[in-house]
């Protein structure tokens, strides 16, 4: 458990999740990644029936906390809560939903291609600065924005690390629709609420043969996460991490 995720539970069987470590600009620690991980994972027994991804104004998160990079990079562990919020992502059957007001940097933009819907205001930034950092992307990122944006756009946002904002990924069917940011939240727990209205079989059969590639998807994630690891080490990112840790 964190401080730096909140968790409201409605009646209805909504649950918005919110990051609040604004002060690190919502930064992902471990703990951040397992609170989140434990309210999808845990679903089906908890009687959630819609999950709300969302962060404070001006940012939804900017994605793995660095000096947490920095411990992996030194550590020796296999697994990670990051590597494992990662996974659920692509195999959990709750219906998610993003709200993304801000910065939505690294997994903040990779998540969004697991979210069954997702509402960005214009003030959304997204941003994949993988390479940048000595790494590979992640999420099946890879494979996934290719198919959606096309490979020369993929490019861009992937080997360049372009940031590109709420229009576009709206247009590249990154998000559903560009929302004002007074009534963003409000949006994506109606279309939560609406979710957790459906019946349920008939919605759980859906939502599985809606992502029937997720064989595929979670085959390149294993890929995408044993290179993750090995550059994660490696002279690259750790050059990378030392410059952004010392750049003030
Ligand atoms: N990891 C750790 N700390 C982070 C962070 C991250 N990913 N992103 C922001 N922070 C921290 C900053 O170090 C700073 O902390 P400080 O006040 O103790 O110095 C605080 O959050 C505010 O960030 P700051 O950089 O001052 O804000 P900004 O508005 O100028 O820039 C970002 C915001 C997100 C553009 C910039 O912080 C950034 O590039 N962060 C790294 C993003 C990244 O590479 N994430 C990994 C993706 S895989």
């Amino acid at each position: 458990m964190t401080d730096h995720v909140s968790i409201t539970r409605q009646d209805n069987g909504v649950v918005l999740v919110r990051m609040t470590r604004l002060d690190k600009k919502n930064a992902l620690t471990g703990a951040m990644y397992d609170t989140m991980r434990g309210v999808i994972e845990n679903a089906g027994a908890e009687g959630t029936r819609a999950v709300v991804f969302a962060g404070g104004p001006g940012v939804f998160t900017s994605g793995n906390d660095i000096a947490d990079f920095v411990q992996r990079s030194a550590g020796g562990a296999k697994t990670s809560p990051a590597g494992d919020f990662i996974k659920a992502l692509g195999t959990v059957e709750v219906p998610m939903i993003a709200a993304v007001d801000g910065l939505a940097i690294g997994v903040g933009t990779t998540m969004m291609l697991h979210m069954d819907l997702a509402y960005a205001s214009p003030n959304a930034l997204f941003r994949m600065p993988f390479v940048d950092l000595g790494l590979v992307p992640e999420a099946a990122s890879s494979l996934i924005f290719p198919r959606l944006a096309g490979i020369k756009k993929a490019t861009e946002y992937i080997m360049l690390a372009e940031p590109f904002g709420a229009k576009e990924a709206a247009e590249i069917g990154l998000v559903n629709q560009v929302v004002a940011p007074e009534e963003l939240e409000a949006k994506a727990l109606a279309a939560a609420a609406k979710l957790a209205a459906k019946p349920p079989i008939a919605l759980a059969h859906t939502r599985r043969l809606l992502r029937k590639g997720s064989d595929e998807v979670r085959a390149r994630m294993d890929e995408e996460g044993a290179l993750f690891a090995e550059l994660l080490k490696g002279d690259e990112a750790k050059a990378a991490f030392m410059a952004f840790m010392t750049r003030k």
